[in-house]
């Protein structure tokens, strides 16, 4: 395994993730751990990420010194570059000389590290301070205007370092180097695959649960799949899967867990068919944070009680949470990170019942989690859904919830589903609520006659995280068309508009 040191950027996670796309399996630390805690681990090679300090700064995190002779492969990025020119006796300063965004580099030499990079490369930087001189033994392998140490190696002592982000997009053949670093001086082989990581989830979950029972709770999105599936390929049916179905999905989205999951899978499913109860205590709320909690709140009341018919009959012992890898980090949970915040994946755990959890997903990143999805034969529209909220369509119309309501919603959102996979934006775009405006009317004209329907709203965006947010620029044909099928489609509906705010000031959603 790789180890991405974090000094405190928003990258770490990032990197983590890049050299995992290398096959690479990662995990990240935070800078406080001691070469100890890193050797720990057995790594097959270190990365230090960049970080917002100057290394010269007063409490700057810094690098032990020790973990360069501990005969561990070291990759330092940015302020990782520099914590390592400066821990080996290397010249960092500040040239004056600040570069933010694009930075033409000029590769002299491009060594182990650049190879089969071209002589001229745009990367993308983000320093103060630079290296001014190569520690002894280092080959100094490209320059920029405002660095003139902006890459070196020792391939002896399988040490080297970028002053760049070989991470982001935005930095030509990162990838490559990244790739050149793991590959070509650490020696990494490329084995975290798909399938390898399907083979070690099983084999693990067999050892956890032994002849247990093991219950999860399904909600249509691909992390409770992708988990219920590993769980499922590891103990078969001693696995119950549950499905609240509240009416307030989207169309098609009960059908594919209540059909398409069970057939690609044969997980055995209990349906709890409780739209009526769901929309009867909906009745007459507008107050998007009051219908919240009566959705979270049913939604408890029915999972735990369908616990609880389970538990009578064969006993429950774990109960599988979705958890990913970043809500670990984010947990700083077992890595003596200070940033200690909850997740509460599943709506809420029974008081009488007595669970342990199961996170079979817990090492893993979303785009790892879909395809491992992928390699368990899930259906792809579950694989590939884009996030969606707990609430559901209960937030998307604003107003009072019902089911004409909803049915008029699921139509429109249909469509404008349809016609943004056939366009082949799917993957562009984050996120792509629909909004019904339920309270308001506006006059239309259809045919000879006047219409007095209500408008729905066009919401695309695209995030990395959800904390922020942009709306997506769709070309004016695809926006076209959803427009003309939903008003031509769905009674009701005789105006389509698009909200065209980020996040901030504006949420993802309306609610
Ligand atoms: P906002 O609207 O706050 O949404 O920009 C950020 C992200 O969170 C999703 N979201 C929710 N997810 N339960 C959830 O599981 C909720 O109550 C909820 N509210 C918002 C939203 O779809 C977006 O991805």
């Amino acid at each position: 395994r790789v180890i991405v040191i974090d000094f405190g950027a928003q990258y770490a996670q990032l990197i983590a993730r890049r050299v995992r796309e290398a096959n690479v399996y990662s995990e990240i630390m935070p800078s406080t751990a001691s070469v100890a805690d890193i050797l720990a681990k057995k790594p097959s090679a270190v990365v230090l990420s960049g970080g917002p300090s100057s290394v010269y700064a007063e409490g700057a995190p810094q690098v032990d010194p020790a973990l360069f002779d501990a005969g561990v492969p070291v990759f330092g990025i940015c302020y990782g570059f520099q914590a390592m020119a400066a821990a080996l006796d290397g010249r960092v300063a500040q040239t004056g000389l600040s570069e933010f965004g694009r930075t033409p580099a000029r590769v002299a030499d491009p060594g182990a590290l650049l190879a089969e990079l071209p002589a001229e490369v745009n990367i993308w930087m983000s320093h103060g301070d630079a290296v001014t001189a190569a520690p002894a033994g280092f080959r100094t392998l490209a320059s920029t205007v405002g660095a003139p140490v902006a890459a070196f190696e020792n391939v002896e002592r399988r040490l080297a370092g970028v002053q760049w982000h070989p991470e982001v997009v935005h930095s030509e053949h990162g990838q490559k180097v990244l790739e050149n670093f793991l590959y070509g001086i650490a020696g990494c082989s490329g084995d975290w695959t798909a399938a390898n990581i399907v083979e070690d989830s099983v084999a693990a979950i067999r050892e956890q649960v032994g002849d247990k029972h093991v219950l999860c709770g399904l909600s249509g999105g691909v992390d409770s799949a992708v988990a219920a599936a590993l769980v499922h390929r590891a103990v078969g049916d001693q696995l119950t899967c549950v499905f609240v179905d509240h009416g307030l999905l989207r169309k098609g989205e009960a059908e594919q867990v209540e059909k398409d999951f069970v057939a690609a899978t044969g997980v055995r499913l209990i349906v709890k068919e409780v739209a009526d109860q769901f929309l009867g205590h909906l009745a007459g709320v507008t107050d998007p944070e009051t219908k919240r909690k009566i959705i979270g709140r049913e939604f408890i009341r029915t999972f735990e009680d369908a616990a609880r018919e389970v538990a009578e009959h064969e006993g429950v012992d774990f109960l599988v949470q979705g958890t990913l890898y970043p809500d670990v980090v984010e947990s700083g949970v077992g890595e003596g990170a200070a940033n200690i915040k909850s997740h509460h994946n599943v709506g809420g755990l029974p008081d009488d019942l007595q669970f342990t959890l199961i996170e079979p997903l817990r090492t893993l990143f979303k785009d790892e989690v879909r395809a491992v999805g992928e390699e368990l034969g899930l259906p792809a529209a579950m694989v590939w859904r884009q996030p969606f909220p707990g609430p559901g369509l209960g937030i998307r119309i604003i107003g009072e919830v019902t089911r004409e309501r909803l049915d008029l919603l699921r139509e429109a959102d249909a469509i404008a589903r349809e016609e943004l996979t056939r366009a082949g934006l799917d993957r562009d775009v984050w996120q792509f609520p629909v909004v019904l405006l339920a309270d308001v009317r506006s006059v239309g004209v259809q045919g000879d006659g006047r219409t007095y329907g209500h408008p729905v709203v066009l919401r695309p965006v695209s995030s990395e995280d959800a904390m922020t947010a942009d709306w997506s620029r769709l070309p004016y044909e695809l926006l076209e068309r959803i427009s003309t099928r939903i008003t031509n489609e769905v009674r009701d509906i005789n105006r389509v508009v698009l909200d065209v705010t980020s996040k901030p000031p504006g949420t993802i959603e309306w609610e």
